[in-house]
């Protein structure tokens, strides 16, 4: 069965892709797991995360329109586990208090082979955590929790994917996000930059790309339309999804990256931010998320929206060109109501 507009599906989009209708989608938007152990990604190793990407930038050659887009939202990954790197070590001066050298450590050690850390900084007195440190020396690098840990950049793998596609890299932007300094412990530790930026990697289906300078205001062209580095917060409070992205960043791409009418999709739906923007930017949307929580979270997040865009309708200039939208949004608030769906 052809997968319908304006519904989210559950299922795996590997499973799903392939009954979105051929040629169908203008633009396509999505921000997958980044590998960085999010619940949702807890099980998947590295190459079943860059299995799962290949395989779902391929399946998009043939759903989009010739000339439409497919955007993706990552990262790049700042604490990848790498057991056969060296160990980071660092002096931190700030932190080096305690007068206990690691020769003092490794000859306590040597007298008492049998006492544990605690005990032998009970002897030394000193804390726990300076013989560790003194043994084991800083972990410079951070991660939480792992110790080896090195930066690893995933644009090169996407654009490879992408090549392999046919749907070639047109353009790469950065949206400039919160600073994540909650997540950035090592920060002390280090000589490392603040988590503060995510890619936009854009890929283009050959084909007739209709360019309207119009979609856009002049105002908007100038701040963010023409420009590569997007500037705007983060979702503050993810309470009920781990990872959402802000409502301006889909908007801002699907009013860049596809017209009135057309279709926008995203394959890893989560909430449903990117439905919620379609909706307000007068586009169908087609979603696929595999968490059944996430789905039903994401078809109530379109049901408001939908009855927001349905009561009040958008400025006058977009009424025209959204008037079916705003119909058939009309009709699925309707069905919703009645239980329809
Ligand atoms: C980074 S989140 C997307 C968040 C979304 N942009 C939002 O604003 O809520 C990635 C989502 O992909 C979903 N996911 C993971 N693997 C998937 C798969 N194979 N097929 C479909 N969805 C998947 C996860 O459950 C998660 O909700």
């Amino acid at each position: 069965m052809p997968l319908d507009i304006n519904h989210i599906y559950q299922g795996d989009a590997r499973q799903l892709l392939p009954e979105v209708p051929p040629a169908s989608i203008a633009c396509s938007v999505w921000s997958p797991p980044y590998h960085v152990g999010k619940n949702y990604e807890a099980n998947a190793t590295y190459e079943d995360w860059t299995g799962l990407l290949s395989e779902v930038i391929a399946l998009h050659k043939p759903i989009l329109k010739p000339g439409g887009f497919l955007v993706i939202n990552i990262a790049d990954i700042l604490c990848f586990p790498d057991p056969a790197l060296p160990r980071f070590q660092a002096v931190n001066l700030r932190r080096q208090k305690s007068p206990i050298t690691r020769e003092d450590v490794l000859a306590a050690k040597e007298a008492y082979p049998d006492y544990n850390r605690d005990q032998l900084a009970k002897l030394l007195g000193c804390s726990e955590q300076t013989i560790d440190r003194r043994l084991n020396g800083n972990n410079i690098r951070g991660g939480k929790y792992a110790t080896q840990t090195r930066v690893h950049l995933v644009g090169g793998m996407l654009e490879e994917a992408g090549s392999r596609a046919g749907l070639p890299l047109y353009d790469r932007r950065v949206w400039v996000k919160d600073a994540a300094w909650e997540n950035s412990k090592w920060h002390t530790l280090s000589y490392r930059a603040v988590d503060e930026f995510e890619y936009l990697y854009i890929f283009w289906k050959p084909g007739a790309t209709v360019i309207d300078r119009d979609k856009l205001t002049p105002k908007e062209w100038t701040e963010w339309g023409s420009r590569a580095v997007w500037t705007f917060p983060s979702v503050r409070a993810n309470d009920d999804h781990e990872a959402k992205f802000p409502l301006e960043l889909p908007r801002r791409v699907i009013k860049l990256f596809s017209a009135p009418g057309d279709t926008v999709l995203d394959c890893f739906m989560g909430s449903g931010t990117t439905a919620v923007a379609a909706i307000c930017e007068g586009r169908d949307y087609i979603g696929i998320e595999l968490s059944p929580a996430y789905v039903e979270l994401a078809r109530n997040a379109c049901r408001d929206a939908a009855y927001r865009f349905a009561t009040h309708p958008p400025a006058p200039a977009a009424i025209s060109q959204a008037r079916p939208q705003q119909l058939r949004l009309l009709e699925q608030v309707n069905a919703y109501t009645e239980g329809r769906t």
